[in-house]
């Protein structure tokens, strides 16, 4: 199995459209709750329907009811815009103890929602990760970061 991804120095080089989604997740790294973890997550994503959603990391002092970036926003994005697929996804966070200038890829469960949500719109979900300053990766689709993926369609 092989993916291709694209890498670039920094938000400069990207597509306008892509920039600003990017500045959306960069700046929504304020409206996070982590006062445990200090690392707070932005996510945002452009919508079929040529809405932008954002979603931030929930954290919770019973540790494993916190819920990341990614998950807040895929449940915004069904609840405001019910079967809208979402073309791209940007992500950045603030990492209050140290840097925030190299990608962070989403977690293993995010992957597993991620899956879902584009196998249920029928698209691929566009990632563009960077921190608040540096390198910014793009996946063309989230799936690629999780081969092998445990679907729905094994259920039946
Ligand atoms: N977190 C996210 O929101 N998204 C990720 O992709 C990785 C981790 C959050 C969960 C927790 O609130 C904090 O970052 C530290 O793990």
């Amino acid at each position: 199995m092989t993916f291709t991804y694209m890498e670039y120095p920094s938000d400069e080089e990207l597509q306008p459209g892509d920039a600003a989604l990017l500045e959306k997740a960069r700046t929504a790294t304020k409206d996070a709750y982590a006062p445990y973890s200090h690392f707070r997550v932005g996510a945002a994503a452009l919508l079929n329907n040529g809405r932008i959603v954002t979603g931030t990391n929930q954290e919770n002092a019973s540790f494993p009811a916190g819920i990341c970036a990614e998950r807040t926003l895929l449940s915004v994005a069904s609840n405001l815009y019910p079967g809208i697929a979402i073309d791209s996804m940007a992500i950045s966070y603030a990492n209050e103890t140290g840097a925030s200038d190299r990608p962070i890829f989403p977690c293993g469960i995010c992957r597993q929602s991620l899956q879902e949500f584009s196998q249920r719109t029928n698209q691929p979900i566009r990632l563009i990760v960077s921190g608040l300053i540096g390198i910014v990766y793009i996946f063309p689709e989230a799936d690629c970061l999780l081969p092998l993926a445990f679907t729905p369609d094994e259920l039946h």
